[in-house]
């Protein structure tokens, strides 16, 4: 039987690259949660929606042509036939996805999608009935908590700013980290208005990252998985 493996924790906490890292010694998909919600927002300024109108915003995601890609050395994201991978993550996108995450009609549909693609890998799907490593900020709680294993990365605010500010401004020095704070710290409180991803639900093992490097973390996560 296929094996439904859910991740979540906040930003900089090293979710992406450790879910892929463990969907890849698995042979599983990799489904990043993250890229849909940034891709709902990239495709609502595409079309001109004001996020503070949120029937209009659940509207336009509705009819979003998305197209998710589970393969996790290529997980492709294309709205409207458009490859929007890199422009998903522009900062542009990182400081307004919050007011598209927290729109509770949003979250039911990319919800729904997301747990389409989680069965349709039970099924047999990319990785032929393999199973799939889910990714996110509620996927152990509400997307997939019958997920067979359930694992929330957490790190120090201090890891997950040197990590992003490393990551976004190829630098970890007090100037880099400061301009980080926003995107992650920032970003981090206003999801928790809507979704809770500091704290285990029951029956989630917790990986700290925070003195771990990334192929220990990895390693960690991949415990879980085998107990
Ligand atoms: O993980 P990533 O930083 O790409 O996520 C981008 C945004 O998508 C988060 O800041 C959050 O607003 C939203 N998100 C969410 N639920 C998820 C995954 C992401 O609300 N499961």
């Amino acid at each position: 039987t296929a094996l439904v493996v859910a991740i979540d924790g906040p930003s900089g906490s090293g979710k992406s690259s450790v879910s892929k890292a463990v969907a890849r010694a698995l042979g599983l998909a990799y489904l990043d949660t993250g890229a849909m919600y940034r891709a709902a927002t990239w495709w609502c300024r595409e079309q001109g929606v004001p996020l503070d109108d949120a029937a209009a915003v659940a509207a336009v995601v509705r009819a979003m042509p998305l197209v998710m890609g589970v393969d996790p050395e290529a997980p492709g994201v294309h709205v409207d036939g458009t490859d929007v991978g890199a422009a998903i993550r522009r900062t542009e996108i990182s400081s307004i996805v919050s007011a598209v995450a927290t729109n509770l009609e949003v979250r039911a549909e990319l919800g729904r999608l997301q747990r389409a693609a989680i069965d349709a890998e039970r099924a047999g799907g990319f990785s032929h009935g393999r199973g799939i490593v889910a990714e996110g900020r509620d996927i152990t709680t509400v997307v997939a908590p019958d997920a067979d294993v359930r694992v929330l990365l957490t790190a120090s605010e201090e890891a997950r700013l040197a990590r992003r500010a490393l990551e976004v401004h190829g630098a970890a020095d007090a100037a880099a980290v400061e301009a980080t704070r926003d995107q992650v710290v920032r970003r981090d409180a206003d999801d928790s208005a809507v979704v809770q991803f500091h704290v285990a639900a029951d029956g989630v093992a917790t990986v700290d990252s925070s003195a771990l490097d990334f192929d220990e973390t990895v390693r960690a996560v991949l415990d879980v998985v085998v107990q």
